[in-house]
């Protein structure tokens, strides 16, 4: 354990998490130290110091800055020609020549979108979400981009927030996977390759359980539940060697992130030497006064230095009073060099010093082959088949005369990119609608129908000409859902039906009697229980990227079967939530019996006849698709699950397997997860946790033994005084196709305490 004094510099911790260093880490240690030796406290604040660009032009404010050394990074400014003239002036006008580390939200693609983070999450693949990393971090360092602010790892069990759209959804374990999958694809094996580029952890922490789902509301977690779920993709993503954090908006516990402390300088510097360097959120630090935790920018400009937040995001609270603030003797010298050799290091470890300019000429074309094959297949492997009655799903081209594609979302290039596609290009969408002409427009008669203007719509003037389309053509897929500016950022809702008059659509053309296939594009996880029951199949897509409509149209009609598999729970109406898997038993849990629909309760039921346990009259207690859900064309036979011992040691490991079987005659994949209980803890234990999984391509008839091993770390949690762990005990392991499915097996671990 490392003495965590707060400004020692972290060149002690460097061997421990400098996974990305391209230089041997002392080599640029040494060349922070002596860098650092030579600066001002001007020139180092400047470091501290990110300003924002974006106007494709560099005003004299700006030119001056840079030539005085008051600017360390650029945010915003994706014009290569722009970028490479602000790194000249900072590398050939100012007194020691510091390149800038241009940062930008670069979030699930450049110009070639991905699907959305959840979405990207519902692959459970991180082979496929590190590839899509790879590609936006390739596209975006051609323009001179250096730096994402991605990946967004904050644990999101509340659909009522926008960014869920942005998050790897809410378990920790699958965060985790996947949020260091995408560090690794975006800063490559060599940072300072050109074609790589710094992550961003984000938003440390808590984010996610804004109040009531509202954006920017207050977040109170107990520390138990800090360390015990939402701590734990950061944690991850330090140790596989993230290279910069950003803190989050959020006032946590009444002490807003990006002035914490505890968070910053104990946790993520002292306990897990994390040696990157820590970047505010947009204006957070001058935020803390409108928090209401400091009168001024000049007391914010303290705290969130003290707090160790090494750079400031677009605010000049650090320019215009940290300087002050040392000569005062409120901010000791060490936090600011602390500071300033973290943000140093990066620009070593990127090669800035070496390369700072970019040649769009080094880089292949935006959405180049390589780009849309990516985007199509993370969208493919996306999308979750939520519904599939009567196995109305495949359709096959060669029975169908005619198809109605009818909803607002079924031709529009720009929406199904999603949130946080600041420079995502819709030139290189291809719809549902291209996709599906293309594919099958040779032989089926395909009638498109938009109906509602957008997702909001309440004019119904065109569901008659809807329903009427329905009747007259074999089968109806509607595209439904919310366009890209219903989720993200300051963008909750209160009631995540289908907006507008959507769920009346699905009525009419129910009533066509013909089957109806629905495909969903959202950015969050919807009430969908006025529609499930009108409704033969349902295809949940997300926003799914540039390639959705390819991978939507190849779903459709059997060319590919549906993988994705739900990384974040559907709750059945929204007063359920938070309604995630990993619930506790509480002491009175309910029974299969409880009672689901408050219809069913007879009139004078009396006082204790509904059973006193934990649900809802009105709703029950189960969601109405689990963590985990997704159906397939193919059908998976698991048996014969094993453990390699039923008494595992404390510092022994055990093996858990399963036969797993494509009993169907088309190859696919199928998510094996595995599942956990500890029975008893030190503090109560989740029903169910996720302690594995495996994406498989089975073959027709083809079997595989999957093998989980588990060492006591990876059953370790944080007891009642925060001590990481593991307790001898009974232990129930599940292995399935959902977190509801599953073979169950027992194991005990043994030893003392
Ligand atoms: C935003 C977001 C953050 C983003 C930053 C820069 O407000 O909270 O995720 O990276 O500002 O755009």
């Amino acid at each position: 354990m490392f003495l965590a004094l707060p400004f020692l510099l972290p060149g002690i911790f460097m061997s421990s998490m400098s996974a990305n260093a391209t230089a041997p880490a002392d080599a640029i240690e040494q060349r922070v130290n002596t860098l650092l030796a030579e600066m001002t406290i001007e020139e180092k604040i400047g470091q501290m110091s990110q300003v924002n660009g974006g106007d494709s032009y560099i005003h004299d404010y700006l030119r001056d800055a840079l030539r005085a050394g008051r600017v360390g990074s650029v945010l915003n400014e994706v014009d290569v020609n722009v970028v490479n003239e602000l790194q000249r002036i900072a590398v050939e006008e100012s007194r020691l020549g510091i390149p800038l580390i241009i940062g930008r939200d670069v979030i699930h693609g450049f110009k070639t979108v991905m699907p959305i983070p959840l979405g990207q999450a519902a692959t459970w693949n991180p082979v496929i979400v590190s590839s899509g990393a790879r590609v936006a971090a390739r596209e975006a360092a051609s323009v001179g981009v250096n730096w994402t602010f991605a990946p967004m790892i904050d644990i999101s069990r509340d659909p009522r927030w926008g960014r869920i759209a942005e998050s790897l959804g809410e378990d920790p374990y699958l965060a985790s996977e996947l949020g260091t999958a995408m560090v690794r694809g975006f800063q490559g094996d060599d940072l300072s390759a050109k074609d790589t580029i710094a992550a961003c952890a984000k938003h440390f922490v808590g984010y996610g359980e804004s109040e009531s789902g509202r954006d920017y509301a207050t977040t109170n977690i107990p520390e138990n539940e800090l360390r015990n779920v939402h701590l734990r993709p950061f944690h991850a993503a330090a140790k596989a060697g993230v290279m910069t954090m950003m803190t989050s908006f959020s006032d946590l516990d009444g002490v807003p992130a990006t002035a914490n402390e505890y968070l910053v300088n104990d946790i993520l510097r002292g306990e897990w030497g994390f040696d990157g360097f820590v970047v505010s959120d947009w204006d957070s630090v001058r935020q803390l006064s409108i928090h209401g935790l400091t009168a001024n920018d000049r007391e914010s400009a303290c705290e969130a230095a003290i707090a160790g937040v090494d750079m400031e995001m677009h605010g000049d609270a650090y320019l215009n009073h940290l300087a002050q603030l040392v000569d005062d003797g409120k901010v000791p010298l060490e936090a600011v060099d602390t500071a300033v050799a973290n943000i140093l290091r990066a620009k070593f470890r990127l090669g800035l010093f070496e390369n700072p300019y970019t040649d769009p000429n080094d880089f292949p074309p935006f959405a180049d082959a390589d780009a849309l094959e990516t985007a199509r297949e993370a969208a493919l492997q996306s999308v979750v088949m939520l519904k599939n009655e009567h196995h109305v799903l495949p359709l096959s081209a060669d029975q169908l005369s005619s198809i109605a594609l009818i909803g607002p979302l079924a031709d529009t290039p720009y929406e199904q990119l999603g949130t946080w596609i600041f420079d995502g290009d819709p030139r290189y969408s291809v719809t549902p609608l291209g996709a599906i002409e293309t594919l099958v427009g040779d032989g089926v008669d395909v009638r498109y129908l938009k109906a509602m203007e957008t997702s909001r719509s309440r004019d119904t003037s065109a569901f008659d000409e809807a329903e009427a389309l329905a009747a007259e053509t074999d089968a109806t897929v509607l595209f439904l859902g919310e366009e890209a500016i219903l989720s993200g950022e300051a963008h909750s809702r209160a009631d995540i039906s289908l907006p507008g008059a959507q769920a009346e659509l699905v009525g009419r053309i129910r009533a066509s009697g013909k089957p109806v296939i629905v495909v969903i594009l959202a950015g969050r996880p919807l009430t969908l229980t006025n529609i499930v029951d009108e409704v033969d199949a349902i295809l949940f897509a997300w926003h799914p990227g540039s390639m959705g409509g390819p991978a939507i149209a190849d779903l459709l009609f059997g060319i590919e079967s549906p993988s994705g598999k739900l990384p974040v729970t559907f709750p059945r109406m929204v007063g359920q939530i938070p309604i995630y898997y990993y619930q506790k038993n509480t002491g009175k849990p309910p029974s299969p019996e409880t009672i689901a629909h408050i219809d069913d309760i007879d009139a004078k039921a009396p006082q204790l006849s509904l059973g006193m346990t934990s649900f809802h009259l009105d709703a029950g207690y189960t969601p109405l698709f689990a963590f985990g859900h997704g159906l397939s064309y193919a059908y998976f036979n698991y048996e014969n699950l094993t453990t390699s011992t039923s008494e595992m040691a404390l510092d022994g490991s055990i093996t858990i397997s399963v036969d797993v079987t494509n009993t169907s005659g088309i190859t696919a994949d199928e998510v094996v997860q595995l599942y956990v209980r500890d029975l008893v803890g030190n503090v109560t234990r989740p029903l169910r946790e996720l302690k594995g999984f495996r994406r498989l391509t089975l073959a027709p008839g083809e079997r595989v033994t999957v093998d989980f091993e588990l060492t006591a770390d990876d059953l370790a949690f944080y007891g009642r005084k925060m001590q990481r762990m593991t307790e001898p005990g009974e232990f129930h392991a599940w292995v399935g196709s959902s977190s509801e499915a599953g073979l169950m097996a027992e194991f005990r671990i043994v030893g003392e305490r």
